[in-house]
Formats: structure tokens, C-alpha cells, sequence
């Protein structure tokens, strides 16, 4: 026990690794819009909205997305864009036509198209990341989107663009080739081997139009997958030599009241992670190649999947709702525990997880939601998003935890506590992000921070609650957030900090 404490308190020691793991991209902290639901219509573009601006994007939305600081979006699916044709997204509104959007059995007005939502990348600072269609469509059209978006002028797609309002390119560097191509509810789902051909031949076409580009090509769609290894060997055998990244997506969710294996998500994350470098590695081993592909995490989140599966969906060939109510999760306290420790297992990896994508943004499994009319709110897991964003700066640095274990039936014997921390040795700056998974008892670590380079704790802030189920809402907006951790103290090299049961921690060095 410690002084003060009602609760018993363990002690553990943290090491600090003398090497880094890597530089961390910004692009680590990047985030994702899909034409679903109320996520673009009725989420971030509302022009009835009394905060909307001159072009329709509610601005209170714009505000917290600039807080949450999201670097690269990725847009516009999601299962979405396996039967979009980006054509209809552009040029003037009123010719736009209306599609169906069989993913999510919705109408898709187009209101909102390529042009609009560049310009609201523009007012939150953020980095298109496209994705191509290659569930419905091919390398044809892969190339004329190229060419609309990064040719400056002087060819029938490019001078459409400048025609549409565009003078400059867009100039996207980073591209996904298809989205879950593994996945059988996917449009124009296939075996590894034909999206491998069809992937290799749409990153060929599109490098030769523009070398530059970082080009995403599609990993497994959950580590579950009956495919997974096998689609990831096949897939790179075909597109090694001309892709950057392959993805990772994974969702988490609480099963069956399973807790204990709920807060060790992060174990899965790692697993996930290294088995696809093991993959990428074995085929660049094969290949007698030097090139290490990097890992864009570009889906990844806690996603209540059963309760989309259980909502009053749209159906029939007659029901085409417009930016109808789904997936619309509410996060808890312990959700946005959970959603901390991934953002470590994220950082953890950051020599090879090089661009990740929060699926997604707002209303959708979000951070932020929007009531039409009415106000915007941060839910919990806005708070470790923004906070880790804000301070993971510089490199990522291994922290060795002498920690005790604690039983999951998913995982086995789980570490209580997951750790890692970062410095950024030009600003003078460190910090460490910590979770606690025990659910009876406050862990007091001691951290060696000298090898952090901090002298100075400058802040501390925890995330936890007595209810675990408690969570921002439109009526109570602000019943969770952050509160300083007073524990944090910085004395002779150690940083002493005691992590509350089920909590997430950050603490800012100096
Ligand atoms: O993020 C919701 C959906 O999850 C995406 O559209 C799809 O790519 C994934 O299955």
C-alpha cells in the first residue's frame, strides 16, 4: 500500500532502452472519412447548421478535428469506394448523380465530392490520402484519377479538373489500392491471387504516370481472417517491388463480458503487426530484396460490430435511406482505455507502422459526434487520440516493464501494464503513455527517466473512471475527460507515477 492510497497499490520498475525504435511519422496519427452514414452528410457538411461556413462544413466540427490533430484522411472508403466512380464526384453539383451505395445500402447524393472535401482538408490541416476502386473497377480508371488529381494541365483529365474550379493538382502522394479485397462482403471481393495480379498491374500503371506516389496495397482485413499469412505472402509476391505499405485493419470490441481479454486488445495489435513484417519480410527475403515494406494501419479502432448487425438497417430494393443513422457507437470510459493502449501498441512499432488511419472521424465509430442542428461532442476515446497526437513527438522509445501478469482467455498471461514512450531530443521534449489493465489494482511505477533526458514532470493527465461504462452523450457532453494525475513526481532520475485501475496515462517530460 501506498501513503494515501485506499486501494492496494503494486510497484513496478520501467527501464528505458538505450536505443530507439524509430522515428515516429505524423502520419502514424492520421484519420479516415467514408461516405457512410452521418459521417459526411449531417457530420462534417451540414449548410443548415448555424455554425456552418460559406461552403456548407459545420465549424464547430472543423474546431474539434483540428484539436483531435489528425495529419493524413483517408477517403473515401471503406467498403464504400469498391463501387464508387469518382467521376460522379465531381464537376457542378446539380448534374452530380445520385448512385447507390450497395456497401452500405444508402443513396449517395455525390454533394459532397473529391473538390469539397479537398477544400475541407484545407481548413483542418490535413493530408488527402485517396483509396482506388478496385472491387467494381480497374487500372483504367486508377489512372484517370491519377491524372485528374496530379497532372498540372494540358490533357483532357486534367484540364476537366482546372474546368471544375482546380487550378493546381492535388498532387496525393499516398494511395490505397482497393479497400479489404480479402473480404467476402467486399464489392468485387477476390482470391489473393487475382487481387495480387490486379493490385501489381494498377501500382505498375499508376508509378508510371507518377514515380512518386506511396502506394497502399490491401493486407488482410482482420488477423481472424481464414486467409491471413497466406493472402499477405501472395498478395507481395505480385506487388513487392512496387508498392510501400501494406495495411492492417482491426477492430475491438468487449465479447461476451470477457474484460480481462477486452483490455489486452493491445496484444492482438502487436501480434498482428509483427506477423505482417514477418510475412513482408519472408517475401523480401525470397526475393533477395534490401526493401523493407512498411505497415499502413490505416483501419483500426473499437467497433461494436454485433450491434450494427443488430440495428434497424435499411433493406429491400426500395429503401434507399440518405446518410441514415448507423454504426453511431457510444464509447465508455474502459472503450477509451482500450483505444489508449492501441495508440501504444501503434507507437511501440513505429519503425515499421509508418501511417495509421482512426476508423473514423465523425458520427461513424467516431471521436466526434454531431447532433443536426445542434452541437458537436468529443467522446472518451477523442482524449487519448488527442493528447497522444500532441505529445508522441521525435522517436518512439522501448520501455522494459518488470511488471506482473494477469490471465486472459484470448491471450494467455497479459502484462498489468503496457508502456512506451517517446523523445523528441530538438525540442527538449519526452513523453511516456502508460495503461493500467488491472481491474482491482493501482500499479506505482518508477521509471527511469534520465535516459529520457527530463528533469521536470510538465504535466500528467489520466483517463479512468468508478463507472467504466460512463460516457460523453448529448445530454451530459462533458461527463468524461481528462484529469491530471497528481501522483507524477520527478525526483533524482525517476519519474513516480501510480496508474489508477483500468486507466490510460500520459505524461509530458521536459
Ligand atoms: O470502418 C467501417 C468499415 O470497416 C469500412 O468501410 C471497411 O473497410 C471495414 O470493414
Amino acid at each position: 500500500m501506498t501513503a494515501g492510497e485506499d486501494r492496494p497499490v503494486l510497484t513496478a520498475h520501467v527501464t528505458v532502452a538505450s536505443d530507439p525504435i524509430g522515428a515516429i511519422d505524423r502520419r502514424l496519427f492520421g484519420g479516415f472519412v467514408e461516405h457512410l452514414g452521418r459521417h459526411v452528410y449531417d457530420g462534417i457538411y451540414e449548410p443548415g447548421h448555424p455554425s456552418a461556413d460559406a461552403d456548407g462544413f459545420r465549424q464547430d466540427v472543423i474546431q474539434l478535428v483540428k484539436e483531435l490533430g489528425v495529419t493524413t484522411i483517408r477517403y473515401p472508403g471503406g467498403n464504400f469506394v469498391s463501387g464508387f466512380r469518382w467521376e460522379d464526384s465531381v464537376g457542378p453539383r446539380a448534374e452530380r448523380p445520385r448512385r447507390l451505395d450497395l456497401a452500405w445500402h444508402s443513396t449517395e447524393t455525390n454533394e459532397v465530392g473529391l473538390h469539397e472535401f479537398a477544400g475541407w482538408l484545407e481548413k483542418v490541416g490535413s493530408e488527402l490520402m485517396l483509396a482506388v476502386n478496385l472491387g467494381t473497377r480497374g487500372v483504367t480508371e486508377a489512372l484517370d484519377l491519377l491524372e485528374y488529381t496530379n497532372i498540372p494541365g494540358g490533357t483532357t483529365t486534367s484540364e476537366l479538373r482546372r474546368a471544375n474550379g482546380r487550378d493546381e493538382p492535388f498532387d496525393v502522394r499516398m494511395w490505397c489500392l482497393g479497400n479489404e479485397m480479402d473480404g467476402p462482403w467486399q464489392l468485387g471481393h477476390r482470391s489473393a491471387e487475382d487481387y495480387g495480379k490486379i493490385a501489381g498491374m494498377t501500382a505498375k500503371a499508376m508509378r508510371q504516370l507518377d514515380p512518386d506516389l506511396e502506394l497502399v496495397v490491401c493486407g488482410s482485413s482482420a488477423r481472424d481472417m481464414p486467409t491471413f499469412g497466406a493472402w499477405e505472402r501472395t498478395v507481395l509476391a505480385h506487388t513487392y517491388d512496387d508498392v510501400d505499405y501494406i495495411s492492417c485493419h482491426a477492430y475491438y470490441s468487449e465479447r461476451e463480458g470477457d474484460r480481462a481479454s477486452f483490455l489486452a486488445s493491445g496484444v492482438d495489435m502487436d501480434l498482428f503487426i509483427e506477423e505482417v513484417v514477418a510475412a513482408a519480410d519472408e517475401v523480401g527475403a525470397a526475393r533477395g530484396s534490401d526493401k523493407r515494406i512498411r505497415i499502413s494501419f490505416d483501419e483500426w479502432n473499437i467497433w461494436y460490430i454485433d450491434r450494427y448487425h443488430d440495428e434497424d438497417k435499411a433493406t429491400g430494393i426500395g429503401n434507399w435511406p440518405i446518410a441514415p443513422r448507423i454504426l453511431e457507437d457510444r464509447y465508455s470510459v474502459l472503450d477509451a482505455v482500450v483505444f489508449g493502449s492501441l495508440m501504444i501498441s501503434l507507437i511501440k512499432h513505429a519503425d515499421r507502422v509508418t501511417s495509421a488511419s482512426l476508423a473514423q472521424l465523425v458520427n461513424v465509430i467516431a471521436p466526434i459526434m454531431t447532433e443536426p442542428g445542434g452541437p458537436a461532442w468529443r467522446q472518451t476515446t477523442f482524449f487519448p487520440f488527442a493528447t497522444t497526437s500532441r505529445l508522441a513527438r521525435g522517436e518512439a522509445v522501448r520501455l522494459e516493464l518488470d511488471v506482473p501478469g494477469y490471465e486472459t482467455a484470448r491471450y494467455g498471461t497479459v502484462p498489468l501494464v503496457d508502456a512506451v514512450a517517446t523523445r523528441d531530443a530538438e525540442a527538449g521534449a519526452s513523453a511516456v503513455f502508460l495503461v493500467n489493465r488491472s481491474q482491482t489494482d493501482a500499479v506505482e511505477l518508477r521509471v527511469d527517466a534520465a535516459t529520457l533526458g527530463a528533469s521536470r514532470v510538465v504535466s500528467a493527465v489520466t483517463l479512468t473512471d468508478d463507472d467504466l461504462d460512463a460516457a460523453n452523450t448529448l445530454e451530459q457532453p462533458d461527463r468524461i475527460g481528462l484529469a491530471p494525475n497528481a501522483s507524477a513526481a520527478l525526483a533524482d532520475g525517476t519519474l513516480t507515477i501510480v496508474l489508477p485501475p483500468v486507466s490510460w496515462t500520459a505524461v509530458e517530460l521536459a
